[in-house]
């Protein structure tokens, strides 16, 4: 079978490591897209990863380019470019900067990858991708934002590091806008089939719900002039993994609601089916009456960045 081609549009922080994870899991071969002005830079953390190879053994080959021709025919396409947020920013205020970029980028893809599966991650969220979908035309299984993938790894995270117990056994949803809004939903998370609600006092449940909310904005004042990176890139790649392997993951996604949870024309943060079809389908939880309004009300804050993108 002939390799798939993943296409990276955007080689900055996230870009780097994504390529490094999607080639040390031998996904495919990568390409990185990025300006003119940092093709240098691009190539260099192609070739760099090329030369990491041989130590694991990973057959996977990079490039990297200012031309965005070398997308073409692209299987999957992950879009980070855009600027990320300083310290003392909201995702909001990058709106300006990253909608110009996003409709640049639709059109090439759109050119190139025509039948990519593409994964938006440029901030503010729910609106970047509602751009990419607007100015490209994509249907709406192919293109989706990643957020609740993040969110949802923080949500686990935390829980672990509160309970001291695995990661791995951890299990939740986090819904809604990707933003102090999100809706982690702790009435159905566990830890091996426990419900948390079993094992944390409501107190500590209410705190790391804070810190989930939080989190990008906790590691921007950590790192001073930038995002995370290693957590986003890791999310992005299961995302990847999903689609290409055909698994069916359930992963809390941006994904372009047309009814479901009564949201009609918005991508919002939803459980989302991911496998060879794309977005395959949308699971709807049964919420609690509490949880609907949360929703409401960050479709509410989605609904206002999204009118401002003029799309
Ligand atoms: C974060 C950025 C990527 O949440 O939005 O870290």
């Amino acid at each position: 079978m002939p390799k798939k081609k993943i296409a990276l549009v955007g080689g900055g922080q996230i870009g780097g490591v994504l390529a490094l994870i999607c080639a040390q899991k031998e996904l495919g071969d990568v390409v990185i897209v990025d300006i003119p002005e940092v093709e240098g830079i691009v190539q260099g953390k192609a070739l760099d990863i090329m030369e990491a190879r041989p130590h694991d053994g990973y057959d996977a080959d990079l490039s990297g380019t200012s031309d965005f021709s070398g997308i073409k025919g692209a299987d999957v396409v992950a879009i980070t470019a855009g600027v990320p947020r300083k310290p003392g920013m909201t995702r909001e205020d990058l709106l300006d900067t990253n909608l110009k970029i996003i409709s640049n980028v639709a059109k090439n893809v759109k050119k190139y990858a025509p039948d990519a599966f593409v994964i938006v991650v440029s901030n503010p969220l729910d609106a970047i991708v509602y751009a990419f979908y607007e100015v490209s035309g994509f249907p709406k299984n192919r293109v989706v934002g990643m957020a609740g993938a993040l969110d949802n790894a923080r949500f686990r995270t935390f829980i672990a590091m509160e309970t001291g117990l695995s990661v791995q056994d951890v299990s939740c949803i986090v819904m809604g806008g990707h933003g102090p809004t999100m809706v982690p939903i702790t009435r159905t998370a566990t830890v091996g089939g426990v419900p948390l609600t079993d094992i944390l006092s409501q107190k500590e449940i209410d705190a790391i719900v804070k810190r989930v909310q939080e989190a990008g904005t906790e590691l921007v004042k950590l790192y001073g002039k930038g995002s995370a990176f290693f957590s986003p890139a890791a999310a992005i790649t299961e995302m990847i993994e999903a689609y290409l392997r055909d698994k069916k993951r359930v992963i809390p996604s941006a994904a372009y609601c047309e009814g479901e949870y009564g949201i009609d024309g918005y991508f919002i943060g939803v459980p989302a089916v991911i496998g060879a079809g794309g977005v395959e389908k949308i699971l709807e939880v049964d919420l609690a009456d509490q949880e609907k309004e949360l929703l409401q009300s960050t479709l509410e804050k989605v609904k206002v960045t999204v009118s401002e993108t003029g799309l």
